[in-house]
């Protein structure tokens, strides 16, 4: 065994995006690029000489064979050992969990969350820093600086261990420890939910479905909803984890969750529904005959996670992404609690999460979590809201109407327009930017602009200023709309559009979103030149 030098040219694409690197997996098989931007990480990190590293991923394709480089790469860089899941697999939030647990340097995840996978797909590489968070945008930053002027990387010329078999190998003066990628995640779990009151609950009639689309979470669901609570063989369903997930996309939302959604709208519908993604940070909530949006279950874990014994003492402040609906506000300000409005993205998050500022976080993008672990937490979130309907004994549907009478509330949905031309977005957004100052007073229809901004956050903790994380048009009486583009996309750009309306009167929260919506929807239009600029006149994804 030695230890190589290689050297190499920098790639000028490496640039770390909302959740780290994210390429088609063509792009990160030429030769050195994943070796390239490893060694950027590691030179970035400022690791402690014998640090520990966490390493595992989704399970997508090409998954393996980078699990194997991050090892032979940290033995030659100076890490005293590697915790690695078993044949490479971890769930985010659980590589969050044992980044904390082990309390390791860091880790790297590997996996481009919703997005498709196989060897077309996509891949993805991210770091999470000793907190168990997303590497705050200092160090992605320095990362990228990295990248751009990396001559050699360090790698072991030993072969990678065979990830099939738990226990500790050894390569170079490295120890490589494989574990079971789900006990400790189960175990964290057990200790924050009632396990004896949910398993009552489904042993008295209390029936689910969780499909895990093929990607990370089967393995943990399977576990803890099967073994662990008493659901019925079969109530996971979509559980082997497959490196394409199946041929779809592993992104638990109406359009590609669809056959859940039905499923839930069925006869034979079960009381709750769920789904996570390929990473198994996201999640999505249903149940019978009816969807949870996630800005809603938000505020609803929000209001009611002090029935679970791990929030039984209460929460100290909500946190949520700026386009994330203002349905939690509405909770945080009853209990009287901390509210924060962050940029999108979960590494915001962390540093409220780290001065116990906030104790749940989410985004519209069906990320929830909370001070448990850095990362948002699918699982987690299903396993609140089991633990709230077997508390209260009611069903999903009669939670969310009976929060609305009580709250409000926010009728919310986004528009994505995928792949669309980047320059056309980036001119859009610009134009937008600079009618900004011009805006308010401007009326459309019944709405009338009281302010429009381009969001920018500043940390409370550290005081880092992030600029430019997208643009507010708020409408007297508390409409909004939000534009932004995706940070996250791998092929031309993504627009988003945000549109949310409040409604007080429980007369009027019978609607069908899109007719609530109705006059905001063609006012962003109108405001943002979508169609003339984009050529879209319907967006890809309505969630
Ligand atoms: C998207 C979501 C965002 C989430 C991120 C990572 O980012 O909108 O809320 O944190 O994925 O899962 P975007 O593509 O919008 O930059
Ligand atoms: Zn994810």
């Amino acid at each position: 065994m030695s230890i190589l030098t290689v050297e190499t040219r920098p790639f000028d694409n490496q640039k770390p995006g909302t959740s780290g690197l994210r390429k088609k997996v063509p792009h990160f098989q030429q030769p050195n690029y994943a070796e390239n931007f490893i060694q950027a990480i590691f030179d970035a990190a400022d690791v402690p000489e014998g640090g520990t590293l966490v390493v595992g991923g989704d399970g997508r394709f090409f998954n393996r064979e980078v699990v194997g480089t991050v090892i032979r790469m940290a033995a030659a860089n100076g890490f005293g050992r590697v915790v690695v899941g078993r044949d490479g697999l971890l769930s985010t939030p659980a590589a969050s969990n044992l980044i904390r647990q082990r309390k390791a340097a860091g880790g790297i995840i590997l996996s481009a969350s919703h997005n498709p996978g196989g060897p077309d797909g996509d891949f993805g590489i991210k770091y999470n820093v000793a907190n168990g968070g997303p590497a705050p945008e200092g160090v992605t930053e320095r990362i990228y600086a990295r990248t751009r002027d990396l001559s050699q990387y360090r790698i072991s010329d030993a072969q990678a261990p065979d990830l099939s078999q738990p226990g500790t190998t050894r390569i170079e003066a490295m120890d490589v420890e494989i574990v079971d990628p789900v006990a400790d995640y189960a175990a964290l779990m057990e200790t924050l939910f009632d396990f004896d009151a949910i398993r009552a609950a489904i042993a008295g009639g209390l029936t689910l479905r969780f499909d895990a689309m093929h990607a990370i979470t089967g393995p943990y669901a399977t576990e803890i909803l099967e073994r662990r609570l008493g659901a019925p063989a079969g109530s996971v369903v979509n559980a082997v984890p497959l490196e394409d997930f199946g041929g779809g996309h592993p992104d638990p939302n109406v359009v590609w969750a669809a056959p859940l959604v039905d499923h839930l709208r069925s006869a034979n519908a079960p009381a709750f529904g769920a789904a996570s993604d390929g990473d198994g940070d996201r999640n999505m909530i249903l149940g019978k005959g009816i969807v949870v949006t996630p800005s809603d279950s938000l505020a609803i874990l929000a209001a009611n996670a002090h029935l679970a014994k791990g929030y039984a003492g209460g929460i100290s402040g909500i946190a949520r992404s700026m386009p994330t609906s203002q349905a939690a506000d509405r909770v945080a300000a009853k209990l009287k609690i901390g509210m924060f409005e962050t940029p999108t993205g979960w590494k915001f998050f962390g540093n409220l999460l780290d001065a116990g500022k906030v104790t749940i976080c989410g985004e519209e993008s069906s990320g929830t979590g909370s001070d448990h672990v850095r990362e948002k937490d699918g699982l987690w979130a299903v396993l609140l809201w089991l633990n709230i309907l077997a508390v209260r004994g009611m069903g999903v549907a009669d939670i969310v109407h009976e929060h609305w009478k009580t709250y409000g509330r926010n009728y919310y949905q986004r528009h994505d327009y995928e792949e669309v031309d980047k320059k056309a977005a980036e001119d859009l957004m610009d134009s937008l930017r600079g009618r900004l100052a011009s805006m308010a007073g401007q009326r459309f229809g019944t709405l009338v602009v009281s302010e429009a901004d381009d969001f920018s956050y500043k940390d409370p903790v550290d005081g880092s200023v992030s600029t430019g994380q997208g643009v507010r048009i708020i409408f007297s009486g508390g409409s909004r709309i939000v534009f932004r583009l995706s940070g996250t996309g791998t092929k031309g750009a993504t627009l988003r559009v945000y549109l949310e309306r409040f409604e007080a009167n429980p007369d009027k929260h019978g609607l069908p979103v899109e007719e609530a919506l109705k006059e905001l929807i063609d006012t962003a239009d109108a405001i943002g030149e979508i169609r003339k600029r984009t050529g879209r006149s319907e967006p890809d994804v309505r969630t």
